[in-house]
Parts: structure tokens; C-alpha cells; sequence
């Protein structure tokens, strides 16, 4: 029965990891706070750390004001978090695949292009100020408070 046994155990492993692979849950601001003080810090100082603060009563609950005004479209990851333009981080947190840039990749770290701005900054529904963001993209985490 022995080698019934490591089988078993294979399978096991083979779930586990395949999950954590898998997985791409969003797990908030603070968590990337704790290896990334700088960025975290001239984030916080945005507009994009605030954004969530714009929705007043119902609109804090409408999906159409969420979508763009929180991460995940969810009212329990207020503003456009690090994940937003990161993407999900659960499986790419760990510090031996955040030192590797080709596997955190792999796990789904985003490094941001423009079209990433432009998923929100559509022109709609707001007016909104003519930001350059070919100009602004390198600066992301230095934006002044508003
Ligand atoms: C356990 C520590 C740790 C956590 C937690 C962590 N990181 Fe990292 N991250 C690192 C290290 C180490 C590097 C590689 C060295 C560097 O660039 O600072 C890195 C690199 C990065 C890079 C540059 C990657 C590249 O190859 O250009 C980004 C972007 C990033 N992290 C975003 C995040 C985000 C977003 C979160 C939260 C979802 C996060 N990190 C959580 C340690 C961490
Ligand atoms: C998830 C949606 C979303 C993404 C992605 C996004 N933004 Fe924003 N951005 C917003 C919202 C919402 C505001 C308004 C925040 C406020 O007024 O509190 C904003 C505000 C800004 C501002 C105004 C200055 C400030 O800090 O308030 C600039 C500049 C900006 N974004 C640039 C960018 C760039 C460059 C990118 C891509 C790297 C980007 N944004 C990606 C939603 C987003
Ligand atoms: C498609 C993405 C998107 C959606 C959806 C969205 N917003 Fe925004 N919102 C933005 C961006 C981007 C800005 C920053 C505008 C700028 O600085 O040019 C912003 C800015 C704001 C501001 C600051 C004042 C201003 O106009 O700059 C308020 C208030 C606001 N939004 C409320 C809302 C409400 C309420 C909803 C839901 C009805 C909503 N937003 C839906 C992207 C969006
Ligand atoms: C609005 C989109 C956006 C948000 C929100 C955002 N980033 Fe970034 N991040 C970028 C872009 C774009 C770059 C590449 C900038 C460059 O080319 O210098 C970047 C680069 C990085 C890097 C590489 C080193 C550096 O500083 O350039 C790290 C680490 C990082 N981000 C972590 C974070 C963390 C942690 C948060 C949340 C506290 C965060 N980012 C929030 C867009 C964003």
C-alpha cells in the first residue's frame, strides 16, 4: 500500500499547488505596504488612494461608480488600490516569486501601460481633465495630493 500512499500524496501537492497558482485573489493596499513603504507611501498621498471618498451615499453601493472608484468594483477595497494597475496579488505577493520578475509575471503581476489607465479614464462618465498619460506613468506613485 505504500506506494498507494504517494500517490495520493502527489495529488495532494498537485492541488495545492495548482491552486495557489490558480488563485488570484486580491488581498489589499496594506498587505504590499509591508515590502513596499515608498510606493505605498506616495500612493496614499493620490487621488487614486481617495478615490472612493468621491461616492457619496448610494453611489458608495452602485456598481457603475465602483467599477472605477474601487478596486475589484468592491466597496471593501475603497479607491484604486495598488491591484487595480497591479493586478490581483495573492499569488505573486510571496517574496520568492516577487524577486523573480519572469514568474511573478507568470502569477499575475501587471505591469501597467497606458491601456491600463484607460480602462477607467474613458472620457465617461465624467469631463474629465486631458491627463498625458504617456507623461504621467512613469510618475504614478509621486502624484500630488489633489
Ligand atoms: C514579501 C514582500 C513583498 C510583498 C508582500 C509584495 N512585494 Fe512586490 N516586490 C517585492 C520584492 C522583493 C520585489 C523585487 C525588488 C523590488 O523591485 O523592490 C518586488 C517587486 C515588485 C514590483 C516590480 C516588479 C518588476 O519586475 O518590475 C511590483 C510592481 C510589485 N512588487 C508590486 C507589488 C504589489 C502590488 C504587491 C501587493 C499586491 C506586492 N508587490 C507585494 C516584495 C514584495
Ligand atoms: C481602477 C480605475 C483607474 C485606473 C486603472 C487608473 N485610474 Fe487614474 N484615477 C481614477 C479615479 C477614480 C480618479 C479620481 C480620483 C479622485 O478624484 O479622488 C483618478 C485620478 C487620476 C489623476 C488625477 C490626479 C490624482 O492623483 O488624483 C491622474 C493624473 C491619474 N488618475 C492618472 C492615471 C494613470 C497614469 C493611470 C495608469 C497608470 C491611471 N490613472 C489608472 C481611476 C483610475
Ligand atoms: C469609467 C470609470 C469611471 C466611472 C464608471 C465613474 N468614475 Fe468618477 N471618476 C473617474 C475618473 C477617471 C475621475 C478623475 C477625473 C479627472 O480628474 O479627470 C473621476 C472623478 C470623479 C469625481 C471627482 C470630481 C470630478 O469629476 O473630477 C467624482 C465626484 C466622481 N468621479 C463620482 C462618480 C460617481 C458618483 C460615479 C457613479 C455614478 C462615478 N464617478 C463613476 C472615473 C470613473
Ligand atoms: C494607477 C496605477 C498604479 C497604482 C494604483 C499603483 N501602481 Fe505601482 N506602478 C504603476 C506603474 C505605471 C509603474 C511603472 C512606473 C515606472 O515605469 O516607473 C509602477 C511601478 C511599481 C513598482 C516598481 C518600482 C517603482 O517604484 O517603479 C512597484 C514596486 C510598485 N509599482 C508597487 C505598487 C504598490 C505597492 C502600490 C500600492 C500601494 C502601487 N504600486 C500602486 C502603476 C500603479
Amino acid at each position: 500500500m505504500k506506494p498507494m500512499r504517494w500517490v495520493l500524496l502527489g495529488l495532494i501537492v498537485m492541488v495545492a499547488f495548482g491552486m495557489s497558482v490558480a488563485g488570484n485573489d486580491y488581498i489589499g493596499a496594506a498587505k504590499c505596504k509591508m515590502c513596499h513603504k515608498v510606493q505605498f507611501t506616495s500612493w496614499e498621498a493620490t487621488g487614486h488612494a481617495k478615490a472612493f471618498d468621491q461616492l457619496k451615499g448610494d453611489e458608495a453601493a452602485n456598481p457603475d461608480c465602483l467599477k472605477c472608484h474601487a478596486t475589484n468594483a468592491s466597496a471593501e477595497l475603497p479607491g484604486v488600490q495598488c491591484e487595480s494597475c497591479h493586478g490581483a496579488g495573492s499569488a505573486y505577493k510571496k517574496m520568492t516569486v516577487m524577486k523573480d520578475h519572469d514568474a511573478a509575471v507568470a502569477a499575475g503581476l501587471l505591469i501597467p501601460t497606458v491601456d491600463t489607465c484607460k480602462s477607467c479614464h474613458t472620457g465617461a462618465p465624467h469631463d474629465q481633465k486631458t491627463i498625458d498619460y504617456a507623461a504621467e506613468i512613469g510618475g504614478v506613485h509621486e502624484h500630488k495630493a489633489k
